[in-house]
Parts: structure tokens; sequence; C-alpha cells
């Protein structure tokens, strides 16, 4: 009965609304802070409308009653970042990444968390300033604003940062220089435990100063592309020896490039395309770690290929597009044991071409589109791209060969393969999980690569690395990661999209979903060696709850608490009312007969009781109907005792089942045994007509089925279904 399946949801809210009360212990200024953002916020988790103890809440955590850490990656949190935040003073990690609903400007009371060591706010709509107080939080050590709208400078007191050591200002608007320490003022140059300086893609303008480098530096990337940057590349920039990766690509760098620029021993990319740099080719010999260089772009002057383009011995991706390249190239590029890509298109290089007969087999590409070359010795260990279109040679000689043709880049891009899964679709907001074959709702989002190693796009054993160490490292399993499409995107990043799916079931829950995004949010997943600093922006997550709960808040759940007692008061009342009347209308019928209650309830009153279908008949009336239990009449017989094949009033065909005295059960058990069967339903299972239960006799009736159904029917499974049995209680108590 609906009345106490009500009952008993109330008696669990009475007992959760008691351990609420009990169990809330949290500083009070930390709690009222964090309601205070809460009301601030849309789409806060469901755990933080059901519960009135902050640290229950999912994304939350509590150490000493305080709140220590506040992960709420890919929420899709709506809102700002109210000065609210500041009344969190015992907060270590702040991570709200990827949440694009977040706007409005940064709080400058985020100054007020002292013990702040990590602050993630990359992925959001952010817009204003970055607070100057940010330079108070003694103890930051990683530090993400990238990817909002930020405008104004970089102020110069997060050179006080002392402790930091992830510095990520990138995709943003800001503008101004970069700034270094004065007399008066920290500066980016006192950053002695930084690892990484990103600053690309903003509008920065100004010298680079030499003050930023200094040999204490432990600097490992260095991303300065994307902006407005003048003036030459600092020379200092060589005395840190930490350095892996410097791209100062599409600014506005002028001068000749720094000498020494070689002592960078651990250089693996250097991308200084698109500036205005004059004078040499910058002498990159005995840099043995540098993979990829990009020279494209840029005013130098001519001059034969320098002696490195057949020295560096880990050189995979050469770069020098409109160059100024002439002479011959050496062959002994070519034969560099790890090279991809040679891409020159645009030089003057003037003699013959010749690859040389020792050709690296990791060589995939080389494009020599419009020099001047008027011959080529081909070769015939060379199968993949040779693009010469725009060369002299090609007027004659080649003229009809794939090399002197406008080659489109055919190579399939990776993707996951589905394969496994044959043609198997999903409905549109889901999809198809590589590794179960599955439908479901994948943590999506697009991972970006600022500076891989390698340009070659088409090695499967890349892509399953890759795969492998997702599913490793955020505990997923082995094969639930899809990736799709990798490309190298007009800002020269590797760009692919990345679908992570559940382990089980069809979706993430919201704990899942912040573990990963703080994951790859504060770098705690690291990708395989080669694909370089990268970052993560999510896509939002459809949670399942959405807002079905969004108007139940603290008042509500008070109202339904004292709805409820109430509730329960007037059930009891009611119930030992009942147990009362029963007692009385036992003594005064003077019946022990176990079919009382039933008779209580038996609407055609008196002798006939009912239960939910099944009928009460005499027994002179199954006698009549059997011809007298003749044994014409008899289909069967077993322990139990006899049953009859019959016709009871309104022409209903039967079949009886008549207990011999040594099976016989006590009246209780027998009423048990017909309430049990009227609420039976079960595929195999004839149903029960009624009973008889009169003159020492047991008997039960049942709809007739011909052949051997009823023999497996009166043995088959019982099976009770939780309404039945609700209604069941309902009927005899009330
Ligand atoms: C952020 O900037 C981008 C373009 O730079 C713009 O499309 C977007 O609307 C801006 N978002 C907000 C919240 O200002
Ligand atoms: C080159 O690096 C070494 C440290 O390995 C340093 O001592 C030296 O000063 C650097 N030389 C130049 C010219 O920068
Ligand atoms: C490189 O320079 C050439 C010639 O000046 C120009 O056509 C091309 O657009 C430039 N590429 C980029 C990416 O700036
Ligand atoms: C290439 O051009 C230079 C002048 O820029 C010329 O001296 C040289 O002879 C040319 N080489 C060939 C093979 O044509
Ligand atoms: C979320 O999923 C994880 C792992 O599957 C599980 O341990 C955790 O209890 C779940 N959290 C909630 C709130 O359901
Ligand atoms: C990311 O966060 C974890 C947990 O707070 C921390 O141990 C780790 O050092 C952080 N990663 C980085 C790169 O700071």
């Amino acid at each position: 009965m609906a009345v106490f399946r009500l009952a008993w949801w109330c008696l669990l809210v009475l007992v959760y609304a008691q351990f609420e009360v009990v169990f809330s212990d949290i500083e009070p200024s930390d709690s009222e802070a964090l309601r205070a953002l809460k009301d601030q916020w849309k789409n806060t988790p469901p755990s933080w409308r059901k519960s009135n103890d902050p640290c229950s809440w999912e994304g939350v955590t509590c150490s000493n009653s305080r709140i220590v850490s506040l992960g709420l990656s890919s929420m899709g949190l709506v809102g700002q970042l109210v000065g609210d935040i500041g009344g969190l003073t015992a907060l270590t990690s702040l991570d709200l990444s990827f949440n694009g609903g977040l706007t409005g400007s940064i709080s400058p009371r985020v100054g007020d968390l002292k013990s702040l060591n990590i602050l993630i706010l990359a992925g959001c709509s952010f817009t204003g300033n970055i607070p100057p107080e940010l330079g108070n939080l003694q103890e930051l050590s990683f530090l993400a604003l990238n990817t909002n709208n930020l405008t104004g400078e970089i102020p110069s007191s997060l050179g006080s940062l002392s402790k930091l050591y992830w510095l990520d200002l990138a995709e943003n608007h800001l503008t101004g220089s970069i700034p270094v320490s004065t007399n008066t003022e920290p500066g980016l140059d006192q950053l002695k435990h930084a690892k990484h300086f990103h600053f690309n893609k903003n509008k920065l303008s100004g010298g680079i100063p030499e003050q930023l480098f200094s040999d204490d530096m432990v600097l490992i990337h260095v991303l300065f592309d994307g902006n407005q940057l003048t003036g030459k590349i600092p020379t200092t920039i060589r005395y840190v020896q930490t350095l892996e990766v410097l791209r100062l690509d599409r600014n506005a760098l002028s001068g000749e490039v720094p000498l020494n620029l070689n002592n960078l021993t651990s250089l693996s990319e250097l991308n200084l395309a698109h500036n205005n740099l004059v004078g040499d080719l910058p002498d990159l010999n005995g840099m043995n770690a540098l993979s990829y260089v990009d020279l494209s772009n840029n005013s130098f002057q001519q001059s034969e290929p320098p002696i490195w383009f057949s020295t560096l011995p880990s050189l995979s991706t050469l770069v020098m597009e409109f160059g100024p390249l002439k002479g011959k190239l050496p062959q002994e590029l070519f034969s560099l044991s790890g090279i991809q890509q040679v891409k020159l298109r645009n030089n003057a290089l003037n003699d013959t071409l010749s690859m040389g007969s020792s050709i690296s087999e990791q060589l995939q590409l080389v494009d020599l589109q419009s020099n001047e070359i008027e011959a080529v010795t081909l070769s015939a260990e060379y199968r993949n791209t040779l693009e010469l279109s725009g060369n002299p040679v090609c007027a004659t000689a080649l003229a009809h060969t794939t090399y002197c043709r406008v080659q489109q880049q055919t190579a399939k891009a990776y993707s996951t393969s589905l394969a496994n899964c044959g043609s198997k679709s999903c409905s549109l907001d889901q999809k198809l999980s590589p590794q179960t074959c599955d439908c479901a709702y994948p943590y999506e989002g697009t991972l970006y690569f600022r500076a891989p190693s390698f340009r070659e796009l088409s090695n499967a054993n890349v892509w399953h690395s890759l795969e492998m160490s997702l599913w490793l490292k955020l505990s997923l399993t082995p094969g639930s990661v899809s990736l799709q499409n990798p490309f190298f995107n007009t800002d020269d990043y590797l760009q692919v999209y990345l679908q992570l799916f559940p382990s089980k079931g069809k979706r993430f829950n919201r704990s899942e979903i912040q573990k990963m995004g703080f994951y790859l949010s504060n770098q705690t997943y690291k990708p395989p060696p080669g694909f370089g600093p990268y970052f993560f922006i999510a896509t939002p997550y459809d949670f399942l709850e959405g807002n079905k709960h969004a108007s139940i808040g603290v008042g509500a759940i008070i109202g339904i608490t004292t709805g409820c007692t109430l509730l329960i008061i007037i059930l009891i009342l009611l119930f030992l009312y009942a147990v009362c009347q029963k007692k009385r209308a036992e003594k005064a019928i003077g019946l022990s007969r176990p079919f009382a209650s039933w008779a209580l309830s038996g609407k055609e009153g008196g002798g006939a009781p009912q239960l939910k279908g099944a009928r009460w008949f005499s027994y002179d009336e199954l006698k009549k109907s059997t011809s007298n239990f003749s044994q014409a009449n008899q289909i069967g017989s077993g322990g139990y005792g006899k049953v009859y094949k019959g016709t009871v009033s309104g022409g209903q065909v039967v079949a009886i089942k008549r207990a011999q005295k040594a099976s016989m059960q006590g009246g209780h058990e027998f009423k048990t045994e017909i309430e049990l069967l009227s609420r039976v339903h079960h595929k195999n299972l004839v149903g029960l007509v009624g009973f008889c239960f009169e003159q020492g006799e047991q008997m039960l009736v049942y709809e007739f089925m011909s052949n051997g159904t009823l023999r497996d029917s009166l043995s088959g499974e019982y099976s009770v279904t939780d309404e039945d049995y609700e209604v069941e209680i309902g009927t005899s108590y009330l």
C-alpha cells in the first residue's frame, strides 16, 4: 500500500537527517564560505544539496574539520569565482578546470588562501586581470590559468612565488611585457624553481628581457610562441642548461640568433619560425638531444646548408620553409637514423639532389618544392613521399613522375580501431567503447601537445603507446581509450580528440570525472616520451542526474522531516487501534479459525472469505463438481494426495488438489499457503482459483491445464513480487 511505502521512506529520511545533525563538525567559517559559493554556482553535484555536511560533498576534502581541497574539474559549473572563496583559508588545492560556465573576473581574495599549493582555473571563461594578490600565495607550486579570456598584464608579484614549479598563462588575451624584477618590484626572473613558463598564445609585447634567464634556473619548457614579442632573443637563454623545449615562433623577434645556443645540450625542440630573424643561420652543432628544428619564415642570410644538417644525431624533423638555403643538400641528412621529415620548400637549393644509398627507414617525407634543383639522382631504396614540383628538374626529365605533381597527403589519420564492433552504432549522445563495443558516455576532450618531437603521424605504435599510458595512469580498463584524427593545427600543436570510457556501466560518476579532470589538468598524467608538454580541454560531461533535485533544499528537507514524523505517529496509532479491534472481534465471534481476519475484510460479509480473487468453495460444491471425487475424474496423485478434474459453477474447468489426511497442514500453514499461492505469478504455474477448508478437508482449486503442465506447475517455483507482498500486509492489518 502506498501509505506503507511512504512510511518506510519517511523512516529512512528521519534516520538520515539524524546522521546529518550528529556528524557535521566542520569549522563554521569554512562551511559558510562554501555555502556562499554553492549559492553562487549552478550545477554543483547533487550531493551538495542532499547533505548538510560539506565534508560529505563530492569534490570536497576535509582534514581536521577544515576544507583542504576543492576539486570540481569538468562539473559543468556556471557562475563566478566570488570573494567568498577567500574564506576557505585552509585550502591547499583548488581545481575548477574545464568549467566553461565560470565567468567574470578571478576574485582578488583568492590571494587570501595562504596555504594554497595548487591553483587550477584552466579551461574556464574567466575575464579581467590576473589579480596581483596571487603573489601572496607563498606555498603555491602549480598555477594554471591557461585557456581563459584573461586580459591585462602579467602581475610582477607572481615573481614572489618562490616555490612555483608550473606557471601556465597560455591562451588568454594578456598584454604588456614579461615582468622582471626591479629595485622595488619582484619579477619572473626570481622563479628559480620554475620548470614551466607557458605564456603562448597571448598578446604579450616588448622584448624578452636579458634579465629573465640565468644559470641558476631550472626551466625545461619555455613556450612564448604566438605573441607579439619584439627585439632580440636574449643571449642569456643559453645559460639555462636544463631547457628541453624552446618555442619563440610566431612573434616579431628580430636581430641575430645569439651565439652559443648550442650550449643547450638538453634541448630537444627549437622553434624560431615566423619571426624576423636575420644574420647567419644559428650553429646547432653539438646539440645532441635536438630532435625538432623549425627555422621557417625568417630573414636569414643566404647560406649553404650548415654542417649540423649532417651531424645532429637525434634529428627527426628539419623544417626551414621560405628559408635562405642555396647549393647542395648533404646526403648524410637522409641517413640520420631518426630522420622522419625534411621540409625545405621555397629555398634556393640548386645543386643535384642525391639522397644517397643509406636512407633512414624512418624517412617519410621530403618536401623540396619551389627550389632550383635541376637534376636528381633517385634512389630505388626510397619509396615514400618526395615533392619536387616547382623545381627546374620538373620542367624536363621528371615531368611525368609523381615527384613533380603537387601531392595530396593521402596518409589516413589514425583513429582507434572499432573493427571488433562490426557495424554497431550508438544513439546520438553515446559512443561505442572500443573495449566492450557497448554504447556509453565517455569523458571527452582535446589533448594538445605543444611540442612533440615527431611529425610523422601514421605510425600506429605511437598512438597505441599513448592509449596505453592513458588507461594505465587513469586507472581505466585496458583498451577503454579512443583517440581520433591527430593533426598539427595552425599553431603547430598536435591536436588529438580523446574519449575515455567507463570500466563498467554507461557513465562515470562525479568523483571519477573530477579525478580524471585533475589528473589531466595538474599533469599527474604524463604522456610517453616524445609527446612533450601538453594541455587538455574537456568537453562538458553529461551527468545523468541533471537537475532533478534542484528544488529540494535543506529547508524542504526540514519540512519533509516534520511531515514524516507526524505521519509515522499517526500510522502507529492506527495500527494499535486496528490490533485492538481485531482482538475484540475475535473474542466476540469466538473463533480461532485461521480465516477470521479474512472474514473481517470479506465484502460479502460473514462466511465467504475473499482473497485477491481466490474464492472460498464449500465441500459440497467441490464434491458435486467432481462427481463425488470419482475415479473417473482423478487426473493425478502423489504423496500429498490426489488431483481431480471438475467443473465449478460458472462452467469453469478446474483441477482440485485434495490433501490426504497424513499430509494435511495445520490451519495456519494452510492459510499461509493460500496467501502465498494467491500472490504467485509464475509463467509455469497455473493460477489459484480458490480453496476449501471445511469438514476436515484441505483442498486447493486451480485453473485446469491439459497435459503435463499441471504437474510441472504444482512443483514450480514461487515468485512473489514486492508489490503483492505489500498489498497483502495492508489488507491483513487494516
Ligand atoms: C573568450 O574569447 C573568445 C575569443 O577570443 C570568445 O569567442 C569568447 O566568447 C570569449 N568568452 C567570454 C566568456 O568572454
Ligand atoms: C655552457 O654551459 C656550461 C655548463 O655546462 C657553462 O659553464 C658555460 O658557461 C656555458 N657556455 C656558454 C658560452 O654559455
Ligand atoms: C611564410 O612566408 C611566406 C613568404 O613570405 C608567406 O607566403 C607565408 O604565408 C608565411 N607563412 C607563415 C605561416 O607566416
Ligand atoms: C647554384 O647557385 C650558385 C649561385 O647562387 C652558383 O654559384 C652555383 O654554381 C649553382 N650550382 C649549380 C649546380 O647550378
Ligand atoms: C564512483 O565510482 C567509483 C569507482 O567506480 C566508486 O569507488 C565510488 O564509490 C563511486 N562514487 C559514488 C559517489 O558513487
Ligand atoms: C598533482 O596533484 C597531486 C596531488 O595533489 C600531487 O601529488 C602532484 O604533485 C601534482 N602534480 C604536479 C605536477 O604538481
